[in-house]
């Protein structure tokens, strides 16, 4: 059921590193963002993969992950994310920057839960200096990088819970471990006239 997929699509900080992602497999995350809406239709959008170590490594220095949970300084050692898709815009088809953003998270969300549904975690990151991934990735001129998205083998147990009574919905990590996302309810979203 696609809600039950939609449930367990939570962002991942943390990844079993003995799970090599294959190409194919990113390829096919890749196919399912392809396949989605795109405004007008243009499909500005271009996918970067990559599982060789040294750019993952790479990427992991120039990304932020959890940045709301700073004293963990996620990811743990030895749980970087094994493996990567960068979604860019193709400026020779458009070059207005802000216009397909939309897309961009159309486009992630279907890979998040096309990583999902084969038993595999994601984590889309916006936290990243767009020139310095542009220059280490070695990318054409024509490409801006818009969003990266982290893939691995979950190394994490993540849940949703309800917002506390504070109102907060940072999301964090509970006695055991567990990282923690609350959600508004319902009711809380759902506008009554
Ligand atoms: C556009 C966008 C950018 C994000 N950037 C980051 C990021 O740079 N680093 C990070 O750890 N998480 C990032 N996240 C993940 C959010 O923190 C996460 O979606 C939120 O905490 C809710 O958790 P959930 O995805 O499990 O529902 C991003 C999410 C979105 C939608």
């Amino acid at each position: 059921m696609l809600k039950d997929l939609i449930k367990a699509n939570r962002s991942c900080r943390g990844y079993d590193r003995s799970r090599r992602v294959t190409k194919k497999e990113l390829t096919e995350m890749v196919d399912c963002a392809r396949l989605s809406a795109a405004g007008i239709n243009l499909q500005v959008l271009k996918y970067y993969i990559t599982n060789d170590r040294e750019e993952a490594a790479k990427l992991n220095e120039l990304t932020k992950l959890g940045a709301m949970l700073p004293e963990l300084k996620l990811p743990f050692k030895g749980e970087e994310p094994p493996a990567y898709i960068l979604i860019c815009q193709d400026l020779d088809i458009s070059d207005k920057e802000d216009h397909f953003l939309m897309d961009v998270g159309i486009a992630a969300q279907s890979i998040t839960l096309a990583a999902t549904e084969m038993g595999l975690a994601a984590c889309m990151i916006g936290n990243y200096s767009q020139v310095k991934v542009h220059e280490a990735m070695g990318l054409a001129p024509n490409l801006r990088v818009k969003l990266i998205i982290a893939v691995g083998k979950s190394a994490e147990t993540a849940k949703i819970v309800r917002v506390p009574a504070s109102g907060l919905t940072a999301y964090y990590r509970n006695d055991k471990g567990e990282h923690c996302v609350p959600k508004r309810s319902l009711k809380d979203v759902l506008i009554t006239k």
